[in-house]
């Protein structure tokens, strides 16, 4: 049985998801995750995301792996652990850029169905109930008011001491929201047989408790 979980930038999937594969006993799958690797390796390497046949060659050289060490999923850019390395918003923005391209989704996208083949898997991103898994026998569209979504991570990162702009990280959510549901290949949408929950008004443990429910009525 495999979970999808798609929806906008900060809706919560990879904290509902996580808890969910805890306690169901799936593998959690973050693709986001393999885009960001590939986004920190465009980075590194100077390459500008508007310069499609650069970027495309280089998806084509690089190698993206993941594994499991305690239950923790890690990402591997050429066989380098880089789970520490992508969560900064520059590296968000690039794997935003850069997921616009074929070349780039053609290859993740295999990656993240050869990993759903072998096991029981929920997995989240943003084309997984569309395009990676079209037969999930669960799927989710999990999403948030922009507002919410730029409250939770404003609170994230004061919480981290780090200062911030609650504003500046709103339209920086739009801008994200926009590119993703606005490309020509495989863009953000609620897949048709995909449930929507709002989590604007909903805490974590609601939200995975919903989830839960829909999956005792289908087993
Ligand atoms: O979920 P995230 O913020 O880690 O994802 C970063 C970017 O990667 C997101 O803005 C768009 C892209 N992405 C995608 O195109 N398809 C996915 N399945 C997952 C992420």
């Amino acid at each position: 049985m495999n979970i999808a979980i798609d929806g906008p930038a900060g809706a919560g999937k990879s904290t509902i998801a996580k808890k969910l594969a805890e306690k169901l006993g799936y593998i959690y799958v973050d693709t986001g995750a393999m885009y960001r690797a590939m986004a920190l390796y465009f980075l590194e390497q100077g390459i500008l995301p508007s310069d499609e046949a650069a970027v495309s060659k280089a998806a084509e050289e690089v190698d993206i792996s993941i594994a499991y060490e305690d239950g923790q999923q890690q990402v591997f850019l050429n066989k380098a652990n880089v789970n520490g390395k992508i969560r900064r918003e520059e590296v968000g923005n690039m794997a935003s850029s850069v997921s616009v391209y074929p070349s780039v989704r053609r290859k993740l996208v295999a990656l993240q169905q050869k990993l759903a083949e072998t096991s029981d898997v929920i997995m989240d991103g943003r084309d997984i109930g569309t395009c990676v898994l079209p037969n999930a026998e669960i799927k989710i569209y999990l999403t948030a008011s922009p507002f919410t979504r730029a409250k939770r991570r404003f609170d994230e990162l004061k919480e981290k001491g780090q200062d911030c702009d609650l504003f500046a990280i709103q339209k920086d959510i739009e801008e994200r929201d926009y590119r993703d549901m606005n490309r020509d290949e495989s863009p953000l949408r609620q897949a048709e047989d995909a449930v929507l929950v709002d989590s604007s008004e909903l805490g974590i443990n609601e939200v995975v408790q919903a989830i839960l429910k829909i999956w005792q009525e289908r087993n």
